[in-house]
């Protein structure tokens, strides 16, 4: 019988937010956990938007840890502008950092696992964005869109590899993208008190319920080419949905509740 591989995991993105919630959790759970970022605290800088970067960024994680069980890849910016009135050039710097750079990173691996008989598992960072509309987001939407579906794509092409690939959607997640200050909070926005409110369970995401769900998928051995969303619920509703809140407050003001 083959020994099982060492579990060793990379998370790409690993310097801040999701990324560094998903290193943190499974180093206290004992897996040896290397991180690649441009920024925070990381073991490797790698800019996933430059293949170069990335080759050499395998190359030393190879010499110094090994080949990875699981590769997650939350590297990824946000991006705000109606479709009207933004340059072509932002079009190309978002989908270069959202969308090529996890393929690249994640294909970037299919080899060496392959020759190391790795059952290997990724896990890129989506967005419920790829699936639902959101005025001034058109970029990040679309750079989202085409990452899922780069992840099921891959999750065909890798299967007979022996290597699992999915996606995790991230609702509204309270991290460093959001910002860092008092208006970043439920507190301080009313944009964010509305949006935990619309959650069914009634607040906002944080970085460790993600690192949950991407953690989980790593481990499910019969489920791949998947886009699960981890959103509390946020994205539930219907567009009629002003239909049961209208209900609700009826019923609230028989209740006395309203
Ligand atoms: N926070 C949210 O509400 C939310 C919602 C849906 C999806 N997401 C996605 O989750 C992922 C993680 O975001 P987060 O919320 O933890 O934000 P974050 O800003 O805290 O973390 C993003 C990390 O990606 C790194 N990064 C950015 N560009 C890079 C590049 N070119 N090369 C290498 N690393 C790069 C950053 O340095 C940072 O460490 C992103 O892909 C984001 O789009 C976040």
């Amino acid at each position: 019988m083959q020994d099982e591989p060492h579990p060793l995991a990379l998370v790409v993105g690993g310097g801040s937010g999701i990324g560094a919630a998903v290193a943190d959790a499974l180093r206290a759970r004992g897996t040896t956990t290397v991180t690649w970022d441009i920024a925070g605290s990381h073991d490797v800088t790698c800019n996933v938007t430059e293949p170069d970067e990335i080759d050499e960024a395998v190359g030393v994680t190879r010499m110094r840890w090994g080949v990875p069980t699981t590769v997650t890849v939350t590297a990824g910016v946000g991006h705000a502008g109606l479709l009207v009135d933004t340059a072509p050039e932002e079009f190309d710097r978002i989908m270069r950092v959202n969308a090529r750079g996890p393929w690249l990173c994640m294909r970037a691996w299919v080899g060496a696992m392959r020759e190391a008989g790795v059952p290997g598992s990724f896990v890129a960072v989506s967005s419920v964005s790829a699936r639902l509309v959101d005025r001034t987001m058109g970029l990040y939407c679309a750079s989202k869109a085409a990452l899922s579906m780069l992840v099921e794509v891959a999750a065909a092409e890798w299967g007979p590899l022996g290597l699992r690939v999915n996606a995790v959607a991230p609702g509204v997640t309270r991290t460093p993208m959001l910002g860092n200050s008092r208006a970043a909070s439920v507190e301080g926005s009313p944009w964010l008190a509305g949006v935990a409110d619309r959650t069914a369970l009634g607040r906002l995401g944080e970085a460790g319920d993600i690192a949950q769900a991407i953690i989980a998928l790593h481990s499910m051995e019969w489920v791949t080419g998947q886009v699960l969303e981890c959103d509390g619920g946020l994205s539930l509703h219907s567009p009629i949905d002003s239909y049961g809140a209208t209900v609700r407050a009826q019923a609230d003001r028989h209740t006395g509740n309203g």
